[in-house]
């Protein structure tokens, strides 16, 4: 049976706001999870990953967990290790206690940042390519994946694993026209991953069908993704306002963008 009831980690921040406001469509009762309050959200639980018991009754009687809580950009490796590599063993040893199914991990095309974007008729990047990722950030992302690997092989834990490029309500850069995933592409992207059978542990990436794609997604595809959108509409103006990629720019030259050389600091 499809899952209905589906705990939603991270649910105070920019990506959990926009799930929380297009996944009810989809039928699901979300309970809701964030270290900080939630917005015009009283019964949210506010709950750190660090805490183990706090987070096993969060996922007691859950069908699914779109775990998405975590720091979203770079920082210092403590503050990484604690919220993205704790907290998402402690979150996955809940759910085995728990007896819960299937995870959907939000990973980030940071994994694989520092793979080469491909230029002219280059193939896509496929999800298989090695990781290689761009920041501790990244490696915190990249270690989630090889949880949710382990987690599948000795517990029968499903998880799909996105690969999310930028999920915003506009492209707001020139990589983003090919990393972009709109919102409603990524609501059913999300609603695949927490339905499609027999996933294992499958990874893929996460973005919409955009003319500059850099990756494949066939493999989000084959979970029943169909992406509706686009960010070519937005092109002519990002270029217009910051010009095309330059191959020889580092910046613009791998998959992670900036984050290669100048990654944005959480603030301390
Ligand atoms: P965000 O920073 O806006 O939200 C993350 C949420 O996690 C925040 O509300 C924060 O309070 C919560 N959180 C942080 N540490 C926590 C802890 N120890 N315990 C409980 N909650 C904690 O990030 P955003 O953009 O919403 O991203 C959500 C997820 O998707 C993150 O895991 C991020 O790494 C991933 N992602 C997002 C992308 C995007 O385009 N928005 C791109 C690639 C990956």
């Amino acid at each position: 049976p499809a899952p209905r009831t589906v705990l939603l980690t991270g649910a105070a921040g920019g990506l959990g706001t926009l799930m929380r406001g297009l996944l009810p469509a989809y039928g699901y009762d979300l309970r809701l999870l964030d270290l900080r309050p939630v917005d015009g959200e009283p019964a949210a639980l506010t709950v750190d990953l660090a805490d183990r018991a706090a987070l096993r009754e969060a996922v007691r009687g859950v069908d699914a967990v779109l775990h998405l809580a975590g720091i979203s950009l770079e920082s210092t490796f403590d503050k990484i290790l604690k919220a993205n590599i704790e907290g998402v063993h402690h979150l996955y040893e809940a759910v085995r206690e728990e007896g819960v199914p299937r995870v959907v991990f939000a990973s980030s095309n940071h994994a694989v940042g520092f793979t080469p974007r491909p230029v002219g008729d280059d193939p896509l990047i496929p999800v298989g390519t090695p990781r290689r990722p761009d920041t501790f950030y990244g490696l915190s992302k990249s270690f989630g994946e090889d949880l949710a690997q382990f987690y599948w092989d000795k517990h029968g834990i499903e998880t799909v694993s996105v690969r999310i490029g930028s999920c915003f309500l506009e492209p707001a850069n020139v990589r983003m026209l090919s990393v972009w995933m709109s919102p409603g592409d990524g609501a059913r992207l999300f609603h695949a991953a927490l339905t499609a059978p027999h996933v294992k542990h499958s990874v893929v990436y996460g973005s919409s069908a955009n003319t500059r794609l850099w990756w494949d997604l066939g493999p989000a595809r084959a979970l029943g993704y169909e992406p509706q959108d686009d960010s070519e509409q937005y092109a002519e103006k990002l270029i217009a306002e910051h010009g095309e990629l330059d191959p020889a720019n580092p910046d613009h030259a791998h998959l992670g963008g900036h984050f290669c050389t100048n990654p944005p600091l959480w603030p301390h």
